[in-house]
């Protein structure tokens, strides 16, 4: 396994390997890598000749109150977890190599990035849409994996693929959990004790919801309303959104009445944390 600092030396590297035929996924991640990421990575090796893994903390997608200079970091971590997962490059520019000075071309989306988190981060998805674009130019990859828990960044991710004719089949892979059922997530180092059990607030509500909607309920209004009264239980957590969206437009939906994403971001203290069901997840094909 390489680790490489440029946009020259990975070009270099894709270049030799699609001379020789081969196939390349790619894991765009910013690093501090835990298993979910490390089930990307599986899964790009399982489905390609060569994976490359970005790990790049992107500042364009932070605003200018958020985590950015605390955003944990380890790369020699990081290289050990990509070798043992049999990944091939890891990316990790400095900020200068992405946005060299003068930098002005952004890709902004409209409509998708407007509900949910686009609302409490307004910057954050011209940020990643950016950085994405930039770093499928620079990799070209057949494949790229992304998890579900960030379920409104694939969707839009999805989506600018399409609007922008990028070559490349976006795959979304399941959320990787703890044991009791934290989603996996390099801001849970943050959390104190009482808050890393406070936290459980959010896959319990997600199993409140999940099991309502397997149970029948179409009412939208119904499963968000218990889920809040869950979480709204513990003094630790607030709420930022609990909604269901439909999962093409991420636009609110009050019937399940068709593929539907619900989603939530939660304070645990200072902690903003996410997490997520589809509906097509737990249903029967069909409904
Ligand atoms: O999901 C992430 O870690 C980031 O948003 C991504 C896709 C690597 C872009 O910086």
């Amino acid at each position: 396994m390489k680790i490489v600092k440029t946009v020259k030396e990975v070009r270099e590297q894709v270049a030799q390997w699609r001379r020789q035929g081969l196939r390349v996924g790619f894991v765009p991640t910013m690093g501090y890598l835990h298993e979910g990421h490390a089930s990307l990575i599986d899964r790009s090796v399982s489905e390609n000749d060569r994976t490359v893994v970005s790990d790049f903390v992107n500042p364009m997608q932070f605003g200018p109150t958020e985590d950015l200079q605390t955003y944990p970091r380890d790369l020699a971590h990081d290289a050990a977890l990509v070798e043992a997962h049999g990944g091939d490059l890891l990316f990790n520019p400095e900020p200068d190599e992405m946005y060299h000075e003068g930098f002005s071309s952004y890709v902004d989306m409209s409509v998708l990035t407007e509900e949910l988190c686009g609302l409490s981060r307004p910057v954050h998805f011209r940020g990643v849409c950016t950085v994405v674009t930039k770093l499928f130019n620079i990799v070209q990859p057949d494949n790229a994996y992304f998890g579900k828990k960030d379920a409104q960044q694939l969707a839009i991710i999805r989506h600018m693929v399409d609007d922008l004719n990028i070559p490349v089949q976006i795959v979304g892979c399941p959320i990787i959990r703890e044991a009791d059922g934290l989603a996996k997530s390099s801001r849970n180092t943050y959390l104190s004790p009482a808050e890393r059990t406070a936290a459980l607030v959010l896959s319990q509500a997600v199993k409140i919801g999940s099991d309502m909607v397997r149970a029948g309920t179409v009412e939208a209004a119904a499963v968000i309303g218990a889920m809040k009264e869950h979480i709204e239980a513990e003094p630790l957590a607030k709420i930022d959104y609990v909604k269901m969206v439909d999962v093409a437009t991420m636009q609110q939906i009050t019937v399940l009445d068709r593929p539907a994403l619900c989603a939530m971001a939660v304070y645990i203290g200072k902690t903003r944390l996410i997490d997520n069901f589809f509906t097509q997840d737990i249903l029967p094909e069909g409904n």
